[in-house]
């Protein structure tokens, strides 16, 4: 079956301008990207709560949470996370059209799919925040002992071992987890959105 056959798209009468001007603020994707274990889901937790106390319209979509629902019948191998990546962009695209500031959380570790998302986005809509942090210092962390059964070989294709990370070739922001606060990476990604007036001050 051809998709797309026989459907129309439907326009809104409340545009995403409209809800922009009555939130006061700018929508968008902050899409972090990076290794199990560098921070992601901490600092996403830590800026939504931030932004929502600034008075700011914002959610969060985080791995491990979408895998239980929405993306619950995929995988990891290259194709299934390439699914679950176009999948979450679809998602966080709805998001921005909600006018909502929207965090996401995945280990994302194509180049490519993250390009694609982007395509998916406005200008300016699609933020790419590389959380960096070694393989050595994640897998010292090894939150969830994940590191430690992929080594054992317990866990196939698992991102660092045996299945790649690919670094972003040029992100709108480094945030390095290995060296500084999560009170600092979470001052950092703020400083930004109110510089390029995604927020107010
Ligand atoms: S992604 O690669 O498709 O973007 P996603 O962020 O949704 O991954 O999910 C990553 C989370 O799934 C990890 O934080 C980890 O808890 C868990 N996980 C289970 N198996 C793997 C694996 N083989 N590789 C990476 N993460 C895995």
């Amino acid at each position: 079956m051809k998709m797309g056959t026989n459907i129309v798209w439907h326009e809104s009468k409340v545009t995403k301008a409209d809800r922009q001007n009555r939130n006061r603020h700018k929508s968008a994707v902050l899409w972090f990207t990076g290794l199990s274990g560098s921070g992601k889901s901490t600092l996403t937790v830590a800026l939504e709560k931030e932004l929502f106390e600034r008075g700011i319209h914002t959610y969060r979509l985080d791995g491990d949470n979408i895998r239980h629902g929405l993306n619950k019948d995929l995988g990891f191998s290259p194709e299934d996370r390439t699914e679950n990546i176009r999948r979450i962009g679809e998602v966080a695209k709805l998001m921005v059209d909600a006018g909502l500031i929207t965090l996401t959380a995945f280990i994302s570790p194509y180049q490519n799919d993250r390009n694609y998302v982007r395509s998916l986005l406005e200008e300016n809509e699609f933020i790419e925040v590389y959380v960096k942090c070694s393989l050595e210092i994640c897998e010292k962390r090894d939150p969830k002992g994940l590191y430690k059964k992929a080594r054992k070989g317990e866990i196939k294709q698992f991102t660092g071992i045996d299945a790649p990370y690919e670094e972003p070739v040029q992100p709108e922001l480094i945030v390095d987890t290995e060296h500084q606060s999560l009170d600092k990476s979470v001052r950092q990604v703020i400083q930004y959105l109110i510089d390029k007036e995604y927020i107010p001050k």
